[in-house]
């Protein structure tokens, strides 16, 4: 189909009911799907269930008090959560000093960018983002017929932001930025991101991904959602699956203007979020405590990696979170491989034509057995 049919379809109302059977390609940007021919070749070992260090989940669980209110909620498991989902929207927008009307919920904020890729991409033209970067809102968009603009990394593994303003024309629909970025972990001041997104925004709607900003210390912690609280032409995704410890119940949200998250939700609402899910976040956002010493045992974790990698004067992403990102000892189908033969699974991606290896960060012990895994077969 060419794309131009392809979004006169997708504009249909049959066509947007078809949108979400692209969800097998939401699926495939998720963390599981192959981001490289490495990734693509490697073969799965046979064994024991290896320690997961490749979807930047946290290891240390979730809050007990989520974890309560999740087996409570089963009792109504036979009822729609419509109630609980708008109540939440209420606690979320007071959360983040805007009005409900501003935050749309979402099951993950992979869905949330799905839908933005198809809100955004449906009018065609062109969406900006770094390269390597989370891509799903860009497939999304992509698939639709939109030209995605991908401007490479610097040599810091950061954004760079004067290529990509540059990179925006008239046609350009969306600029997405992530920041702390995946997969390198790097952060760009967010006061510059600040100052980037103003300017870009009275062209173009910018998307800010902040799924990993909990990570950061508080006094680090400067949101894109003051830009929202301007009126701007921005929107902010936050997810609860990273230092929340949610990623296998599945929600997150969107702070924007109203008439942004109306386009967006024209594409779809909130109707896949579980009960347990919105229930769990609700809880899990008043355990900031949880919050707190996820973030303190991950940064010793890290340590333990970047330590090592220190000391063999390895190149990594300066990472500000639960990841890190450093250049493939060899061939990365043979690294994926032999890896697993030890029992740890990580990502392998391509930059600037060379591979990389992500790796996420778990334990301090898991981390440990990491590096002299990782010792053992490079030496
Ligand atoms: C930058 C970024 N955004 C969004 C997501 C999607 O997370 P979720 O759908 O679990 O909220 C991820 C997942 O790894 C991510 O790394």
């Amino acid at each position: 189909m060419k794309s131009i049919d392809r979004r006169n379809w997708l504009r249909s109302a049959a066509g947007l009911t078809g949108a979400f059977a692209l969800n097998p390609l939401y699926a495939d940007g998720l963390a599981m799907a192959p981001v490289s021919e490495a990734e693509r070749a490697a073969k799965p070992a046979a064994g024991p269930m290896p320690v997961k260090l490749n979807a930047n989940e946290n290891p240390f669980g979730l809050s007990p008090r989520a974890m309560r209110a999740v087996q409570e909620s089963l009792r109504e498991g036979n009822r729609y959560p419509f109630g609980e989902v708008a109540a939440f929207r209420e606690v979320l927008a007071a959360h983040e000093g805007v009005t409900p009307e501003h935050i749309h919920l979402g099951a993950g904020s992979g869905h949330l960018l799905c839908q933005s890729g198809i809100a955004f991409g449906i009018q065609g033209g062109s969406v900006v983002s770094a390269n390597p970067t989370f891509p799903i809102l860009m497939n999304y968009a992509e698939a639709i017929g939109t030209k995605w603009k991908k401007i490479d990394l610097n040599d810091r593994l950061e954004h760079d932001y004067e290529s990509m303003a540059a990179a925006v024309s008239d046609d350009t629909r969306l600029v997405f930025v992530c920041n702390p970025n995946n997969p390198t972990g790097t952060l760009v001041d967010p006061s510059y991101v600040k100052s980037f997104c103003e300017t870009i925004s009275k062209k173009t709607t910018v998307y800010a991904d902040e799924a990993y900003v909990d990570f950061l210390s508080p006094h680090q912690q400067m949101s894109m959602t003051e830009l929202v609280k301007k009126d701007m032409n921005v929107i902010v995704s936050r997810t609860f699956s990273k230092v929340y410890g949610l990623a296998g119940l599945r929600l997150g949200y969107l702070v924007g203007r109203p008439d942004l998250i109306k386009k967006v939700t024209k594409v779809g609402g909130s109707m896949e979020i579980g009960r347990t899910a919105v229930v769990a976040a609700a809880e899990a956002l008043k355990d900031q405590e949880f919050v707190q010493q996820s973030r303190e045992k991950n940064k010793s974790a890290r340590a333990v990696l970047t330590s090592f990698l220190d000391n063999r004067k390895i190149f990594y992403g300066k990472s500000e979170t639960n990841f890190v990102f450093f250049p493939s000892p060899e061939q990365g189908k043979k690294v994926l491989e032999n890896l697993q033969q030890k029992g740890y699974l990580i990502r392998i991606y391509e930059h600037k034509s060379t591979e990389w290896c992500r790796v996420s960060v778990g334990t301090e012990a898991e981390m440990r057995g990491f590096v002299a895994a990782y010792a053992s077969l490079y030496s």
